[in-house]
């Protein structure tokens, strides 16, 4: 389950939404309640990590819950007394409900009615933000699904259905709906418009798709709007992105509200800019804008964190310690939407965070005995940490290397089957059909090309399941790499490889077709072609879309390039013979040690997806460059690999040629 971003959405929805000193206390009653629900909700979902069937798993997450649970107590007595009464009755139940170590399910119940109890009460809607950042993407698909038929594609109120309905759908470019913020869309989708066509959703989708539907219809009438324009001109103020990336503020607000907030902080007055601005501000916090680069994320939520620990510092120098604990909370509720992706790649900087916290807190709740300033600096070099190993993806050097080797192998492979086929053509006295052979290379060059455009394309429209995609590919080209190694470590591979497609050249031949012939080459090739696409797709998968590790990637694959065209010209011209046995030799090592790291990095993918689970192993390294996790999902993965090398290593030396000993 993930919560994180609806999680991280608390404290930061009041602190940005307010001025920057109003302290918890002084929280209107809907953002009272508001903060009390998403508090209780958090508690219950940390319970539910921590217990399992009445037993305590894991005792910090139950000690966060309790802490939750303390903090909505003493919020609630901010509430106004027409509701507060019966929400401290609830949190106390809950508070029972956790020592007693009861079932989830019950106290799921309990907040759901204490959420319901609280928008009664208030007159007020406390609607759920989405567990992760709305996709446009999908937001569309559902849209063309549920929508267009009344509303029209293009949302203009010209859907098929519309004509026979009173009062008609709405036209949602409408300029007047300027005034209406996302959030306002999501209730109608959620219960529809009593009195009218236009039905409830509430019961057919999921809270996420939702969101994602009422964002997109949102955006319709900033369709077309330079929103490239308005990005680069917010890139120029990192703490503004930080700002409108932030769905919880971007989603309760209209576009008037927007256009104000983006002209204060970037200060630009022109008013076409300001609409580019806009149209980029009100998708800004779409998974598209910031999934699709994780170190982005990070680094903007990080940022975020430590504006946070600086109010609850302020707030500390004033002496009022009581709130800078809480306000020392609400920063940690905003890590807490990075954690559980932290927690897969470096488990080991997610405890230090978690730990520098509590930490944080306690020093607040104890400034006599406690040093406030270190733990303040242990939080914020904890921060660094994690900054630091967001943006690692891979070091540049090590990636420069595995795209040389992959290029170089398959590249060479392809250059000696090509020579073998000239070679046979001369000796079969057919020279002349060494055309033909060309074509089938072209052909395949060309497929490769289009094979590596399909994997981009398919890597870009999978933007919300990115991860997955990326997984998935990483774990496929682990156990074609560990293939092609075994059989390089059989040494057979390329011999083996030649005297087939020689076989099957004699019958092109003999059978005189030249698109045969050509078919042929392009078989050889193609081969070597796909695998090269499918490594290098793992490759740019690990490199997260960091600038230094694409760099690597693109030098190693130039480097290697340069390498082979002048290995081609020497075979061809001088007849220089290259070394097999050990060029072979040593390329499988390596590819070997590539398909191990794939194998970690791919399982750590799926574990941010929540694909896998996670198991701290907190002694093993972590080295995210060779694969290497402290977990033992993708410890156990690796290990399946070495045990595979080690029966391929015994099978080929040992066993093998005592068998064929044997058989002699
Ligand atoms: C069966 C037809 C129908 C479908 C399907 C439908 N709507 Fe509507 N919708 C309407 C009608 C009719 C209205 C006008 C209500 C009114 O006039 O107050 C409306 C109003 C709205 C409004 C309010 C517009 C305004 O001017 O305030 C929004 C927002 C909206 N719909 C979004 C959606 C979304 C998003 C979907 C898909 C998830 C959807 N609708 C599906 C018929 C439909």
């Amino acid at each position: 389950m993930s919560l994180n971003f609806f999680r991280a959405r608390l404290a930061f929805a009041a602190l940005l939404a307010l001025p920057a000193a109003t302290p918890a206390q002084d929280l209107a009653p809907e953002d009272a309640a508001r903060r009390i629900a998403d508090i209780v909700a958090l508690a219950v979902a940390e319970y539910e990590l921590g217990v399992s069937d009445g037993r305590i798993m894991r005792l910090e997450e139950v000690q966060e819950a309790r802490l939750f649970l303390d903090d909505a107590r003493r919020s609630a007595e901010r509430l106004p007394a027409s509701v507060r009464t019966l929400t401290r009755q609830a949190i106390e139940r809950l508070i029972a409900g956790v020592a007693a170590l009861d079932d989830p399910g019950a106290l799921r119940l309990e907040v759901d009615s204490l959420r319901a109890h609280l928008e009664r009460g208030l007159g007020i809607a406390l609607d759920p933000m989405p567990q992760n950042p709305p996709s446009l993407a999908r937001g569309a698909v559902l849209y063309e699904r549920a929508c267009a038929q009344c509303h029209g594609a293009l949302g203009r109120g010209d859907g098929p259905a519309a004509p026979g309905l009173d009062p008609p759908p709405g036209d949602l470019t409408a300029s007047a709906l300027r005034e209406v913020a996302p959030v306002e869309f999501f209730r109608k989708v959620n219960v529809g418009v009593a009195g009218t066509a236009m039905p409830a959703f509430g019961a057919q989708m999921s809270l996420d798709d939702r969101w994602a539907v009422a964002l997109h219809a949102s955006a319709l009438r900033w369709r077309g709007a330079p929103r490239e324009r308005g990005q680069a001109l917010l890139a120029r103020c990192p703490e503004c992105l930080t700002v409108v990336s932030d769905f919880a503020l971007t989603a309760g607000a209209t576009d008037d509200s927007l256009r104000a907030l983006v002209a204060t902080m970037t200060g630009v007055a022109d008013s076409v800019a300001l609409d580019a601005l806009v149209a980029y501000a009100r998708v800004a916090a779409a998974a598209e804008e910031l999934g699709g680069d994780r170190v982005l994320g990070v680094t903007r939520t990080v940022a975020r964190v430590r504006e946070a620990v600086e109010r609850a510092a302020a707030l500390g120098r004033a002496g009022q310690m009581e709130r800078a604990a809480q306000a020392a909370l609400d920063a940690y509720l905003v890590f807490e939407g990075i954690e559980s992706g932290l927690r897969a790649r470096d488990p080991g900087t997610a405890i230090r965070v978690e730990r520098a916290f509590a930490e944080l807190r306690a020093a607040f709740n104890d400034p006599a005995r406690r040093d406030v300033n270190a733990a303040r600096s242990e939080v914020e070099s904890a921060l660094d940490a994690v900054v630091a190993g967001a943006s690692g993806g891979g070091a540049p050097g090590l990636l420069f290397g595995q795209s040389l080797v992959i290029i170089l192998r398959e590249g060479l492979e392809a250059i000696l089957i090509i020579g073998a086929l000239t070679t046979f053509l001369v000796k079969a006295g057919a020279p002349e059909r060494r055309r033909d052979i060309g074509k089938g290379v072209g052909l395949a060059l060309l497929a490769s090309l289009v094979t590596a455009l399909g994997f981009a394309t398919v890597f870009r429209a999978a933007v919300a399941q990115r991860e997955v995609v990326e997984g998935v590919t990483m774990l496929v080209a682990a156990a074609v790499l560990f293939w092609v190694s075994y059989w390089l470590v059989s040494k057979i591979e390329v011999q083996k490889w030649q005297s087939f497609v020689r076989e099957r050249m004699r019958a092109a031949l003999g059978s005189g077709r030249r698109w045969a012939l050509a078919g042929v080459a392009f078989l050889a090739v193609y081969r070597e072609g796909f695998e090269t696409v499918l490594f290098y797709a793992a490759l740019v998968a690990n490199a997260d879309g960091s600038m230094p590790a694409l760099a690597g990637i693109g030098g190693g694959l130039a480097a290697g390039g340069a390498v082979l065209a002048a290995l081609y010209v020497a075979m061809q011209r001088y007849s220089v013979r290259i070394p097999l046995k050990p060029f072979f030799a040593a390329t499988s090592a390596l590819l070997y040690v590539m398909a191990f790291s794939f194998a970690g990095q791919g399982v750590a993918e799926l574990q941010e997806v929540g694909w896998i689970g996670v198991t701290p192993l907190d002694w093993f390294p972590a080295l995210p460059a060779l694969g290497l996790f402290p977990t033992m999902q993708t410890a156990l993965s690796q290990l399946v690999f070495a045990v595979a090398l080690l029966a391929a290593l015994a099978w080929v030396f040992w066993l093998e040629p005592r068998v064929a000993r044997a058989r002699a």
